[in-house]
């Protein structure tokens, strides 16, 4: 009986047509997965959860011995231990593949002046003796003119002991008019970290609170893909209980901390000397983050639970980091258009001229925003994971053996960018655009995204079915039918939210000046093929600006400047909100969207 085991945070499948060793499968769809044991069971290091099977063994004493009890519960595994039998979903966690997959984490260069809000203020206070008798706080108010100063009963606490052995000099690190530590001297190099918690990929910026500089930078997937691979996925698995809810938000708090912790040890650093945060993210990862109810996210109209920035403590939220410091989370605007939409109009230039411009940061959910005759308008568009490989045979996220680019000639021949050097196991968003740009443009597509049965390139498969083969061999990746047809939806979607805003606006595409273009996959896509494939209007090339990840460039901007933090809060006022499936052309924009 064929069966499906799929792979993630990769998004690989295989099918299989007998019973198969969890680790043979990992290898037979090109995961390089950790084995130092080869596969005797006894290093412990092939760990995998089984997110859904229909059955999940026993655990072996080999499993009892290497996991936890907890583990054992929560579906994990040793993938040379396990054999799959049926249709599976797997996890494999990061530290089990020998090679991550391509987090992006590059933006533009932070262009901001500096306005941190924290501060360290070193003072030198009179010792206290019989002719004043002014308490130690009162001491600290009166040298920092400020009798509103105010700090809790543990930072009070740590005053005294550094005052008397510290020659009644003492460090305060204060946010406004609260002291949130205090060390015997100043702290150089000053940490933040601006975090982008994207539904794929958690982006990390460990920055210089004193230069505004990055000092470090770290990508790792979003563990909550355990729980749904898209939104509403993850949502409706929160929604079910609040014990699900808090377990995402934990999932992604411990991941931010352990990032941090990781990039504070490269640095000879602790993650408890982190200060001060900045996170952005979409609606739903902003809820989950905050440990909000998301249960109105879920549900048509999808209504935030706020909008508001919010100020929370690290501790509230369950972030490793200095004791005091605090988190800061930018507004978001909509049930689809997060702070990380904000952040990425924000670093893009969004409010500061009145430039004719469109952004655009493609992913699962892809924001546009259009600015142009003195309004900001944004919508979001559901143009699904076709993109990042899911629902594509083949498909699967830019990790290595990924096609990341495809060339094909006039007879239909393929020349291949493979991400590792290493041989072709599937393809990644930017291939797959390649891919369909080429097919159409050398007319192997027709007008309507049908494979032209009659050239010799296109192989016909066992049922009858074409085929485009992008790798050769003995298991060529291949783009299937099928496969089109969700690339064209997808395209169509993002193509619809665009002519929706140039139509509201008034604007007509070659009024726009200059097109922004976000997110992993628009980072690594050519605009000339997303061009040729109508996703984008056409434009010369020299009015497109790829920016990397955006959200993160603004997260970082407002972390290092309250200024930044209340001009990015302005510009969330002045975007409008437009919801595509009330607008009444939205219907035939994206019928002919989804034209080839
Ligand atoms: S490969 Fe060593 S325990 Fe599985």
């Amino acid at each position: 009986m064929d069966f499906t085991v799929e792979f993630q945070p990769l998004g690989l499948r295989i099918q299989c047509d007998q019973d198969i060793n969890a680790l043979d499968a990992a290898r037979q769809a090109g995961i390089q997965m950790m084995a130092v044991c080869g596969g005797e069971g006894t290093c412990g290091k092939c760990v995998i959860q089984i997110l859904e099977s229909k059955q999940l063994q026993q655990p072996t004493p080999t499993e009892i011995k290497h996991l936890s009890p907890q583990q054992l519960d929560a579906g994990f595994r040793l993938a040379c231990m396990t054999t799959l039998t049926a249709d599976t979903k797997l996890y494999i966690p990061a530290s089990s593949i020998i090679e991550d997959q391509i987090m992006q984490t590059e933006g533009d260069a932070v262009q901001q002046e500096l306005h941190p809000a924290i501060k360290q203020t070193t003072i030198i206070l009179n010792k206290a003796y019989l002719k004043d008798l002014t308490s130690d706080f009162s001491r600290v108010k009166n040298a920092m003119v400020d009798p509103s100063l105010h700090a809790n009963l543990d930072t009070i606490r740590r005053i005294p002991p550094i005052l008397r052995e510290n020659d009644w000099t003492v460090n305060l690190i204060t946010r406004g008019n609260r002291v949130i530590n205090v060390t015997r001297k100043k702290i150089e190099t000053p940490l933040g970290l601006a975090v982008d918690v994207g539904s794929t990929k958690i982006a990390c910026y460990l920055i210089d609170l004193d230069s505004g500089k990055v000092i470090t930078a770290k990508g790792t997937p979003n563990p909550q893909i355990a729980y749904g691979e898209d939104i509403m996925a993850r949502l409706a698995f929160a929604i079910q209980n609040r014990e699900n809810a808090e377990k995402l938000h934990t999932l992604t708090m411990d991941a931010i901390s352990l990032i941090a912790s990781d990039m504070c040890r490269r640095i000879n650093r602790e993650v408890h000397e982190i200060m001060d945060f900045c996170l952005v993210g979409n609606t739903a990862m902003h809820h989950l983050f905050l440990n909000l109810p998301a249960d109105s996210l879920a549900v048509s109209p999808f209504v935030p639970v706020m909008t508001d920035p919010l100020y929370p403590s690290a501790n509230t939220l369950h972030l490793s980091a200095m004791p005091g410091a605090g988190v800061y989370a930018p507004p978001v605007k909509a049930g689809f258009i997060g702070s990380d939409h904000l952040a990425f109009l924000y670093a893009t230039g969004f409010g500061k001229d009145n430039k004719i411009r469109l952004g655009i940061d493609i992913g699962t959910n892809t924001e546009i925003a259009l600015q142009a005759n003195g309004h900001i308008v944004s919508v979001s568009t559901a143009s699904g994971p076709a993109f990042e490989g899911a629902h594509i045979a083949f498909g699967m996220r830019a990790a290595p053996g990924a096609i990341e680019h495809v060339t094909i000639d006039e007879d239909g021949k393929t020349i291949i960018d493979v991400i590792g050097g290493q041989k072709a196991i599937g393809v990644c968003g930017s291939g797959i655009l390649d891919a369909v740009a080429q097919l159409r443009a050398r007319g192997l597509l027709n007008h309507r995204g049908r494979f032209v049965k009659d050239r010799p390139c296109i192989q016909i498969d066992e049922n009858g079915k074409p085929l485009f083969a992008l790798s050769d061999g003995s298991q060529p990746v291949t783009l299937s039918q099928e496969d089109i047809d969700q690339i064209l939806l997808a395209k169509g979607a993002i193509r619809a939210g665009i002519d929706v805003l140039m139509d509201h606006l008034q604007i007509k595409p070659n009024q726009v000046e200059e097109v922004v273009i976000a997110g992993a996959f628009g980072s690594y896509m050519l605009p000339e093929h997303a061009m040729g494939i109508g996703m984008l209007p056409t434009l010369p090339l020299d009015r497109m600006r790829i920016v990397g990840n955006a959200a993160g460039t603004g997260a970082q901007m407002m972390l290092i400047s309250t200024n930044a933090r209340q001009e990015a809060e302005t510009l969330a006022e002045k975007i409008e909100y437009l919801e595509l499936t009330v607008y009444p052309e939205f219907p035939i924009f994206y019928a002919n969207g989804i034209r080839a």
